[in-house]
C-alpha cells in the first residue's frame, strides 16, 4: 500500500492519518483530513445554536413527532374499525380502499418521524468535527476513556437532555412498534377445521338431504354431470368438481372451494387396479378419484402417464401410483393423494362422502 495519503492526495507520507467522520461541513477547504492539530475547524463546526432558534426547532420536531403519533393511532383505529365494519379481507374494492388508508397513514407516520429526526440532527445536534485516529487497532486505556468521554459528550450534545423531544419521540415510536402486531390480523381469521374438509362433504350432505346417495361429478369448466358411460375408455384422466358448486357457494368463496375440491378422475384398467383394504367399493370398475392437490407442497398433480398409470406432480416430480391407492413411488411427497369414495347412481358417477383425510401438504396430517 502506498504511503501517500489517498484521501488528501498529499504527496507527504503520513505515519498516522486522521479521518473525519460525520456530515462534512460546508467549508471551502477541500481536504477532509486535518493536517495538524492547529488546523482551523471547518466553518460552522461546533457553533452553538442561538437558544431561541433551538427552541423553535425543538417545537417543530415535537410537532412532527406528535403528528407521527396521531398517524399511527389513525392507522390502528382505521384498521380495527375497517375490519369490524367489513368482517375480514373480502372484495377487491374494499381491500384497495383499506390499503390506501393504511398505507397512507403509515407512510405519514414514518415521514413525520423521519423529517423530525432529520431536523433534530441538522438543527439541534452539534456540528463539531469528530476525528477518528488511525493508529493500531487495540486501544490504550487512555483512548478508551477518551472515547467514553466523547460518547457521553455526544449524548449531551444530541439534545436527548431536552425532555420535550425525548418524550414526544417515545410517544411517536410506541405505536409504530405495535403496528406489526396489528398487521398480523391481515393473515385473516384462523382456519380452525376448514382445511380438514372440502366442499365434497357439504355437497354430499345436500344431495343426501334430497334423497340421493351422493353428489354427481361434473367436468371442470362445464355443468354437465358425468355418466359412467361417458368415461369408459381405460387410461383417460379428467378434472372434476362437485355438481352445483358454483351456484351454491357464495361468490367470494367459490375459488377457494374449487381449489380445495379439485379432483382427478382416472379410468385405470380394472385388471391392474388394486383397491386399498377397506376401499374395495370406492371405485367403479377401475374408475377412481384422487385429490389433485399434491401432498408435498400443494401444486396440482396434473400429469398422467397412461402406460404406467402414474400421476406426476410437475413441481418436484412426486409420482403417485393410480393403480395402488395413489401411493408415492417417487419424489418428496410423504403420503398418497387422498381418495374420494365413488359409486354409481342412475348411470351417473357420484361421490358418497368427502375425502377421508385432509387434502394437500402433509402438514395437515400432523396438525
Ligand atoms: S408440490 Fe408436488 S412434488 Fe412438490
Amino acid at each position: 500500500m502506498s504511503d501517500e495519503n489517498e484521501t488528501t492526495g498529499s504527496p507527504e507520507p503520513r505515519e498516522h492519518g486522521d479521518r473525519i467522520i460525520g456530515t462534512p461541513s460546508p467549508a471551502t477547504q477541500r481536504n477532509l483530513i486535518v493536517e495538524d492539530d492547529e488546523a482551523p475547524a471547518p466553518a460552522g463546526a461546533g457553533a452553538e445554536l442561538d437558544e431561541g432558534e433551538a427552541k423553535r426547532a425543538e417545537r417543530v420536531v415535537a410537532a412532527l413527532f406528535v403528528l407521527a403519533f396521531f398517524a399511527s393511532l389513525g392507522f390502528m383505529v382505521y384498521f380495527v374499525g375497517w375490519s369490524g365494519r367489513h368482517g375480514g379481507m373480502h372484495g377487491l374494492e374494499r381491500t384497495r380502499e383499506s390499503n390506501m388508508w393504511l398505507g397512507g397513514l403509515m407512510a405519514l407516520a414514518f415521514l413525520a418521524m423521519g423529517v423530525g429526526v432529520t431536523i433534530w440532527v441538522r438543527r439541534l445536534m452539534t456540528s463539531k468535527p469528530i476525528i477518528q485516529e488511525r493508529h493500531e487497532f487495540s486501544a490504550t486505556p487512555d483512548d478508551r476513556s477518551a472515547f467514553a468521554t466523547d460518547v457521553l459528550e455526544g449524548a449531551q450534545d444530541s439534545g436527548l437532555k431536552r425532555p420535550l423531544l425525548r418524550r414526544t419521540l417515545l410517544l411517536a415510536a410506541a405505536p409504530l412498534g405495535l403496528a406489526p402486531l396489528f398487521l398480523l390480523r391481515d393473515l385473516g381469521p384462523l382456519p380452525e377445521k376448514k382445511l380438514r374438509s372440502t366442499y365434497w362433504g357439504e355437497a354430499v350432505r345436500k344431495a343426501q338431504a334430497q334423497g340421493r346417495r351422493g353428489v354427481r361429478l361434473v367436468v371442470d369448466g362445464t355443468d354437465r354431470a358425468l355418466r359412467v358411460s361417458d368415461f369408459a375408455a381405460p387410461g383417460s384422466m379428467i378434472t372434476v368438481l362437485p355438481e352445483g358448486m358454483e351456484k351454491d357457494v357464495p361468490h367470494e368463496d367459490v375459488l377457494t372451494q374449487m381449489a380445495k375440491s379439485v379432483t382427478i378422475l382416472i379410468n385405470v384398467p380394472a385388471d391392474q387396479f388394486k383397491p386399498a383394504p377397506g376401499r374395495e367399493n370406492w371405485h367403479i370398475g377401475g374408475i377412481v378419484a384422487y385429490s389433485k392437490i399434491c401432498t408435498h407442497v400443494g401444486c396440482p398433480a396434473a400429469l398422467y402417464e397412461q402406460t404406467t398409470h402414474h400421476i406426476l406432480c410437475p413441481c418436484h416430480q412426486s409420482t403417485f401410483d393410480a393403480t395402488d391407492a395413489a401411493k408415492v413411488v417417487f419424489g418428496p411427497a410423504a403420503r398418497p393423494l387422498p381418495q374420494l369414495p365413488l359409486a354409481e347412481e342412475d348411470g351417473y358417477i357420484i361421490a358418497t362422502a368427502d375425502f377421508p383425510e385432509p387434502i394437500g401438504p402433509s402438514f395437515w396430517e400432523r396438525g
